[in-house]
Parts: structure tokens; sequence; C-alpha cells
């Protein structure tokens, strides 16, 4: 892995430093939503590059071929692996070495990450840690998915978002991508992710914006009694009641305090199974 330069270096200037994603697919044209919002903006000022690569353009044969039957018979198709080690070692700038030689990737070399139903469960914890890379290469399957040889000496970490079942690996590589690039220092114009959902393992707390009353519909009276630490105490444990309620999954790693487990068990929390056991009093949803 290629460690991150030191952007603290030089105190008082900008902390801020490009990240780089390579992402290989038989599809670039699905990634034209990158290019909007937060995270256009973030290329358009240099903090963000994502550079988005054609698979087929390294198929040798006149078809662009890049699958192919599985051995040993069965539904679907299989990437070939010499047509994705081919684009791999283009993207890494790399040779390919002849083709009596097994695949071996330049060392150092930013991780190389393949999109899959089978990998480890994209978390914000992941996230964060994937974020401190300079560069993260991806790849996108299809069919049923890439030759295992790449899996065993090309792929670093195979990543799923969620236990369900893609066409592909582009839109996982699109939330990993945006996941990954809004936790860069300046990505987000505004506030640090700090106390957003899974941040520190609870959920977000509810907003509310103007008007103060919308179609006979109030606001919580603590927000708007100008009263910081109050509001901060009120949005602490509806962070709390939120996550009992909808993720009690959660409380079982979340960092509480003695305060905050008392506050829970109040409020249905079953410590033993971390279950939301009975309706609480709370105003979360
Ligand atoms: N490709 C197909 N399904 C996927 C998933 N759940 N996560 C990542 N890549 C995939």
């Amino acid at each position: 892995m290629v460690p991150k330069p030191d952007s603290t270096a030089t105190p008082g200037l900008s902390t801020a430093t490009a990240m780089q994603f390579d992402i290989l697919t038989i599809f670039p044209q699905m990634f034209a939503p990158l290019q909007m919002s937060i995270l256009g903006r973030a290329q358009a000022t240099g903090l963000l590059t994502v550079n988005v690569h054609d698979i087929r353009a390294a198929a040798r044969d006149r078809h662009h071929t890049v699958d192919d039957a599985p051995f040993g018979g069965g539904a679907g198709m299989v990437f070939k692996p010499e047509v994705i080690w081919q684009a791999l070692a283009a993207v890494l700038d790399t040779d390919a070495g002849d083709e009596e030689t097994p695949p071996a990737l330049p060392d150092p070399h930013p991780p190389v990450i393949y999109l899959s139903p089978t990998g480890e469960v994209l978390t914000q914890q992941l996230a964060s840690e994937l974020a401190r890379e300079p560069r993260l290469v991806l790849i996108c399957g299809h069919y049923e998915g890439i030759d295992e040889r790449l899996r065993e000496h090309v792929v670093d970490r195979e990543i799923s978002i969620g236990d369900y079942v893609l066409t592909g690996g582009e839109l996982a590589a699109m939330v990993l991508v945006d996941a990954v690039a809004r936790l860069q220092p300046g990505v987000l114009a505004a506030a640090s992710p700090l106390d957003e959902s899974h941040s520190d393992g609870l959920l977000e707390y509810p907003h509310y914006t103007r008007p103060a009353t919308w179609r006979g519909l109030g606001v919580p009276p603590v927000l708007m009694s100008g009263h910081h630490a109050q509001i901060a105490r009120w949005r602490h444990e509806q962070r709390l009641l939120r996550t009992l309620r909808h993720r009690a999954d959660l409380l079982g790693r979340a960092p509480l305090s003695d305060r905050d487990r008392t506050f829970l068990r109040t409020a249905g929390w079953d410590e033993t199974t971390n279950r939301f056991a009975q309706k609480g009093t709370g105003d979360a949803d």
C-alpha cells in the first residue's frame, strides 16, 4: 500500500490533498453521475480525481471479448483473466510480463479492490480506513464475476455494499467512491462529518428548519430555546433513541457512557439482547 503524504507537515496551510480513484469497468458511461453535485465540484477543484477505464480496450481480439464460459459448465460467463490483468497493468503503468509469467503487482501499489457480493461489507469504519489511501483501484465485475486466479493474485480486497446481489459492480463502486471521497478534507463544504449517522456508532439526531409551524406541526421547543447545552443534550438523547428504535444492533458496539445506558434502559433497551424491548417515551421517530 502507498502511504498518504503527510498533509499536516506545513502548519497554517490547507490540509487538503487530492485522492484518486481508477475504476475498471465494461460500462464507463454508468459513472456520469459522479460528475454532479459535491463530487463533481471536488473534481473541478482538484480535490478528487476519478479515472474511468474501459476494460474492453484491453481485449486484443477483433470483437473485444472480455468474458468466456466457466470451466465445469454452468450458467453465466466469467471475466477472462488476461483482459483484466492487461487493463490493470495499464492503469498501474506496470509491465504485464510475458504470457508465461504469473501476474505481479508493483511494490508499492494502490489497493486493488474488487466489488463483489462475496466481499467484506462496506461500513463507515471501512470507508474511513480507505479514505486514508491516496489512491484506490476498483474493479467492477459482471456476470459470474472474475476468474479466481485474479482474486488470488491481484485483488487486495473484496468489498460488498450489502447483502444483496446487483447486476454488476458499477453501482457498488459509485457507492464506495461517494462514501470515501466525502471524507476527504475539503470535499464537504461546511460541517465535518463527525456527528452524522454511523460516525461514532450512533444514528443522527432529527433536523428541523423554518417555518417553526408547518401545516399545524411544530418543532421541539428546546431547539428554539437558544440554550446550547440543553440542545446538545437533547440531540444526544435523540441519537440514542433513534439508534435504539431503528438499529438497536449498533448499541452493542457504540461507546456509551453510564448515563447513556441508564437513559436507554428507561427507553426500553434490553441490554442483553440489544433489542428494543418496549415503547419508550422519547420524541425520536
Ligand atoms: N456486485 C453485485 N452485487 C454486489 C454487491 N452487493 N456489492 C458489491 N458488488 C456487487
